[in-house]
């Protein structure tokens, strides 16, 4: 029987994902954990633990009293938040990736493990567009620079020690239920929030600024089918470029019009604008489609039909 835990179950998709693991493996057998207590639902539905996974003893004692069978590891510094502290942000983002990935090495009963990269492992002298799985990569953020050599440490354990750790590059991730926080595509967010809140959004990406961006239910199963994947089906061991659809603010401005015409977007960019141009404004998914089945089913206007009913009813 799997016994699986999450680590960020506070967090934008670590919130989610504990709510769809549960359905699928039974609330008792999906512990929640982070430094910070989750919503209540995350808290009462099933297990629950404070646990900081810079701690190495307390997460090794964890795994091993608990018999944890699959690991999340979702707990990161995002690229907008990691500028401000490069240094604490390096720290964070790669040493608990490496208690992760010691923890995975050392315990016979850690079977897999899921660790998120990006798109921000791309840089500004990376192909912009249909960005392939095989690249130049030259970061320019410490989150960036972090989610690369993760991935290099994850290709690294799966060879050298046989560790099955799999990995997306995940677009920009929209959702309702918990907020990002310190990314850079975030707005395409805060944009729902507000234009409910207030009627307008002053956007912190410049007009014309186009990324990949994912809807949560469909980044939530690309993650748990990847984990059910066939091991022999995987051919990729750093980490699965996964697509998305591509928007810019105005599109997303547009698509809010069509249920709140009086909306209005003005635009005020700061610092991330230089990020959002070192990334992607697409991106080749073709292997994850092929090895374990990956698809995009949200598209924005269906998405924004979504955000905008949920938000509401907050
Ligand atoms: N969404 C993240 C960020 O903006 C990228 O992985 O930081």
């Amino acid at each position: 029987m799997e016994k699986i835990m999450v680590i960020g179950a506070a967090g934008q998709i670590g919130s989610e994902l504990v709510s769809e693991l549960r359905k699928i493996y039974g609330n008792g057998n999906v512990w929640a954990t982070d430094i910070k207590t989750p919503s209540a639902d995350i808290a009462e539905s099933g297990p629950f633990q404070v646990l900081d996974v810079m701690d190495d003893k307390q997460l090794i004692h964890f795994v091993i009293r608990h018999k944890i069978t699959q690991i999340y590891h979702l707990a990161a510094v995002l690229s907008g938040n990691a500028e401000k502290l490069p240094l604490q942000a390096w720290r964070i983002n790669m040493d608990s990736l490496m208690n992760i990935l010691e923890v995975a090495r050392m315990v016979e009963d850690v079977k897999k493990v899921f660790w998120p990269s990006s798109i921000a492992v791309f840089g500004p002298t990376t192909p912009r567009t249909n960005t392939p799985q095989l690249t130049v990569m030259e970061p320019i953020t410490v989150y960036g620079i972090s989610k690369l050599a993760g991935e290099r440490w994850c290709d690294y354990y799966y060879n050298k020690y046989g560790v099955d750790v799999r990995s997306v590059r995940y677009p920009g991730l929209i959702s309702y239920k918990t907020e990002a926080g310190g990314g850079t595509t975030d707005y395409a967010v805060e944009i729902y929030y507000e234009a409910i809140q207030k009627g307008r959004y002053e956007s912190f990406l410049k007009a014309g600024t186009t990324l990949p961006m994912l809807f949560m239910p469909d980044a939530i199963k690309a993650a748990i089918d990847l984990m059910e994947a066939d091991r022999s089906k995987l051919t990729i061991h750093s980490s699965y470029n996964l697509g998305g659809f591509s928007t810019k603010p105005e599109d997303i401005a547009g698509e809010i019009k069509k249920h709140i015409p009086n909306f209005n977007i003005s635009y005020d960019p700061d610092f991330r604008q230089q990020i959002a141009e070192s990334w992607p404004q697409s991106v080749d998914d073709t292997i994850a489609r092929m090895d374990w089945g990956y698809e995009c089913t949200y598209d924005l206007t269906k998405m924004t039909e979504i955000m905008l009913s949920e938000i509401r009813k907050k």
